[in-house]
């Protein structure tokens, strides 16, 4: 029976620094479904770690299985509750995602991701400390507002879903982006532990972009990706 399984084997090589570290990629036979490509993060420390991987298309939809388990410790294998792809009628991916709730801090586990087929599975095996793939979601309710001459104030809210503010703040990086005689510009700033930072020296009548970022006070994991940005045109007195 074995001869039917053509097993690839692929040991991936990963970086010391890599959050998410692949373990291997197995396909039980030629037909076998596309290995899930396996992201891992987790929005709120401690406590909400999500895994997403997209659903291959036009392949034939598999079924999957996702099971993970402390690496040290065999018998703590748990399932992983699957929330199959919304309906949807964006051109976006379909993602699967998996919830693992409850993970012990500063504890390594593996994530088994198999896909099921007919013809065959494929697994995706990946190992991650949670404090490694902390990513906070974006911040929101970006507003800018006048603040006196050649001044402004930027305000925004954290992510609504980063829900332990008050034991584990985060702090913020800013940008802003404008057009100088067609040259792109850009200044960064930050870190700060307000939600709200006034602007000075801007000019007038000029345009600028905002966006705000979060990323866990300690500097645990990953900054969250950019908010959506938001336009302000620096108001020329009135005379
Ligand atoms: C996270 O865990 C803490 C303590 O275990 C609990 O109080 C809190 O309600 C949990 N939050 C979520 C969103 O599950
Ligand atoms: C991954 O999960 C699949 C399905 O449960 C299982 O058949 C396979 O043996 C698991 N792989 C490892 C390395 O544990
Ligand atoms: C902001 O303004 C720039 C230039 O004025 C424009 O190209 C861009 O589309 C605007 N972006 C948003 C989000 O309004």
């Amino acid at each position: 029976m074995a001869a039917l399984f053509g097993s690839v084997l692929l040991l991936v090589c990963v970086h010391e620094s890599q959050a998410l570290d692949l373990l291997s990629a197995t396909a039980t036979s030629g037909d076998a479904p596309p290995v899930p490509r396996v992201y891992c993060w987790c929005a709120s420390y401690p406590n909400v770690t999500t895994c997403s991987w997209p659903e291959p298309s036009p392949s034939a939809p598999a079924r999957y299985i996702a099971t993970y388990r402390e690496r040290n410790n065999q018998e703590s294998t748990k399932e992983c509750h699957l929330i199959p792809p919304g309906p949807s009628s964006s051109s976006y991916e379909q993602l699967w995602r998996c919830h693992l709730p409850n993970l012990k801090l500063l504890t390594d586990y593996i994530i088994n991701v198999t896909a099921v087929h007919s013809s065959g599975s494929s697994s995706h095996l990946t190992s991650f400390m949670l404090e490694d793939i902390v990513k906070p979601d974006r911040p929101v309710d970006i507003r800018v507002s006048p603040h006196g001459p050649r001044k402004m104030l930027l305000e925004w809210s954290p992510p609504p879903t980063w829900t332990n503010m008050n034991i584990l703040p985060l702090k913020y990086h800013i940008v802003y982006k404008w057009i100088h005689r067609g040259t792109p510009m850009l200044v960064n700033l930050g870190p700060f532990e307000n939600t709200r930072m006034e602007l000075r020296g801007l000019t007038l009548g000029r345009t600028y972009l905002f966006q705000v970022c979060a990323e866990e006070l300690l500097g645990l994991g990953e900054r969250s990706d950019w908010s959506l940005p938001v336009n302000f045109t620096v108001p020329r007195p009135n005379h």
